[in-house]
This record gives structure tokens, C-alpha cells and sequence, in this order.
């Protein structure tokens, strides 16, 4: 039994009863004029921060969301793409999927301009979408990635790259970490599969999209997630993890390496190498 089949065990069982502040800290949810969220939708938030970023969503963009959970975040982007089969949502596990599509039940009942049908749920892992190439204009994931061994991860943001149109966004939220994890606690499946030991530093998780070929990455925010405790956790120092909103575009990457706008630090942080010299 791999990783995978932990983290699928997992969330079969926070599907079916639900666990408030399970894997992540309970971030504040984005509130959106006119959306109404179910109770029990609200208590499956099993995510970071949030990819539901608006400036990236005018248009009724297609999105393909990897990982579903109990369906907010699929029902914050069908709010602004509004048509049916706009929000595609993946999840291996039937257990999930079904939670979802009766949350998403319950949020029509709350929303008068929210239709099940504008999100459709399918079968599917982040290894092998079932969508075609360049098909989507937006792949979100939240706080699922991060559990990914680095091999698998490369995989999983391939696959993104794969599907998304040209100028397609990526937008994801994972914890990050401020100092490695050391390998007894990354080699412990329960907790990778609750996102708090599978997380990268900050140079590995761009590294990761710089190598799927992302020609432009932007950091939108980047807060306090949680400490991994010198006690619980048999360390020889306390750890802390952040949590990282990101913005991946699909463009084209120029001067060698991707550009990364750090929108979360002090000042606004733009490096890609030569930028300035040779792209003016
Ligand atoms: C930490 S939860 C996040 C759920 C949701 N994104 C949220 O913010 O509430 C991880 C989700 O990914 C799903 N999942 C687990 N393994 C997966 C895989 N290999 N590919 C796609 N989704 C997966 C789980 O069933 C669960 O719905």
C-alpha cells in the first residue's frame, strides 16, 4: 500500500464525518456578495488559503478543479463562471465525490442563482486528468499537492500544464515550510496525508513550477499555517509552515527562467534572472 492509498483511506473517512479544521488552519473563507454556504460544506473546508483569486476569473473562465473535498471551493468558482459544466471537479475517492455533489445540493437550495449542474464532479487523479489538452482556462487545487512526493508532484503539475490552455492560470494553496522535514516525520503517511509533513521549502515548491515550465509564478499571500512541535513531533526544534496562495500562468519562459513576482513580501519582490537587460 503506497502513500496514495493512505491519503485515499483518509479522506473516505473525514468524507463521511466530517472533521472542522482537519489538515489546515481554519482560514477565514473568501465572502462573496449572494453566496450562501451549507454548514456541513463550510465544516468540510479541508484547505489552505485560497486559490479562488477574482482577478483571475472574469470571462466565465473553465476551470478544472483537482481534488474536490467537500465542494467550496468548487462552488466559489462556479459563482463567478455561472454555466453549466464550467467547473470540472477530479477525485479518486467515491466516498468525497459524493459528500461534494450533496453539499452542492444543499448550496442550490441556499442560492437561487447556483445550479448542481454548473459543477460537474468526475473520477480521476491529479497523475492522469481526464480532460484533453490545453482544454481549461483555470487548474485549481488546494492544500493537495503538498502531500505529493516530489516524483508525484512533478507529475501532477505537468498534467496542469497539459490541460490548460496557453495563458492558463494555475492557482494553488499549500503549506510551505521555513526549514526541511526531516525524513521520519516526511516518511509518515498519516501526516503527509493531513498536509503537515510533506511541505516544501519556498525554493523547492517554485522550483517545482519553474520545471513544469511555468513562465510566470506569482505569490499572493503567504501566512502563518502551523507549528510542528519539538514534543509531539520528536524534534529537535520547533518547525513552522506557512501557507502559500499562488498564481502559475502558462506563458511562454523567457530569458531562461520563469519570472516570480513575490507579491507577499514587504515589497513587491520581481527576479527572473536578466529580466530587466534583455526584456525591457
Ligand atoms: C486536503 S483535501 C482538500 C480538499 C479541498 N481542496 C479543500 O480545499 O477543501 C484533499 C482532497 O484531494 C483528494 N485527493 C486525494 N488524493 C488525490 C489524488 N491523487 N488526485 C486528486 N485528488 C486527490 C481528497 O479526496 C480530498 O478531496
Amino acid at each position: 500500500m503506497s502513500y496514495l492509498d493512505t491519503t485515499a483511506e483518509f479522506y473516505a473517512t473525514v468524507a463521511q464525518t466530517p472533521e472542522v479544521g482537519l489538515c489546515c488552519v481554519n482560514s477565514e473563507t473568501v465572502n462573496l456578495p449572494d453566496l450562501a454556504i451549507p454548514e456541513v460544506m463550510q465544516a468540510m473546508n479541508y484547505g489552505c488559503g485560497t486559490t479562488v483569486q477574482a482577478s483571475e476569473l472574469a470571462n466565465q473562465p473553465t476551470v478544472l478543479y483537482v481534488g474536490v473535498g467537500g465542494g467550496l471551493e468548487a462552488l466559489q468558482f462556479a459563482y463567478f463562471s455561472r454555466r453549466p459544466g464550467a467547473v470540472i471537479a477530479v477525485d479518486p475517492v467515491a466516498e468525497m465525490r459524493d459528500a461534494a455533489q450533496r453539499n452542492l445540493a444543499q448550496a442550490a437550495a441556499l442560492n437561487p442563482w447556483f445550479e448542481p449542474e454548473f459543477v460537474q464532479i468526475v473520477a480521476g487523479d491529479a497523475f492522469h486528468l481526464p480532460i484533453s489538452d490545453e482544454s481549461v482556462d483555470v487548474v485549481a487545487q488546494n492544500c493537495l499537492f503538498n502531500i505529493f512526493e516530489p516524483h508525484d508532484l512533478a507529475i501532477a503539475l505537468q498534467e496542469a500544464a497539459r490541460v490548460l490552455k496557453p495563458q492558463g492560470r494555475l492557482l494553488m494553496s499549500d503549506p510551505i515550510t521555513t526549514v526541511p522535514i526531516p525524513e521520519h516525520l516526511r516518511q509518515d503517511e498519516r501526516l503527509r496525508a493531513m498536509c503537515l509533513s510533506g511541505a516544501l521549502t519556498y525554493g523547492e515548491y517554485l522550483q517545482h513550477l519553474a520545471q513544469a515550465g511555468f513562465g510566470q509564478i506569482e505569490i499572493r499571500a503567504r501566512r502563518p499555517y502551523r507549528v510542528l512541535d519539538q514534543a509531539t513531533y520528536q524534534l529537535d526544534h520547533d518547525i513552522a509552515l506557512d501557507s502559500l496562495d499562488s498564481v502559475a500562468i502558462k506563458t511562454p519562459v523567457t530569458c531562461g527562467s520563469p519570472k516570480i513576482i513575490d507579491l507577499s513580501a514587504d515589497s513587491a519582490v520581481i527576479s527572473n534572472g536578466q529580466a530587466p537587460k534583455c526584456c525591457g
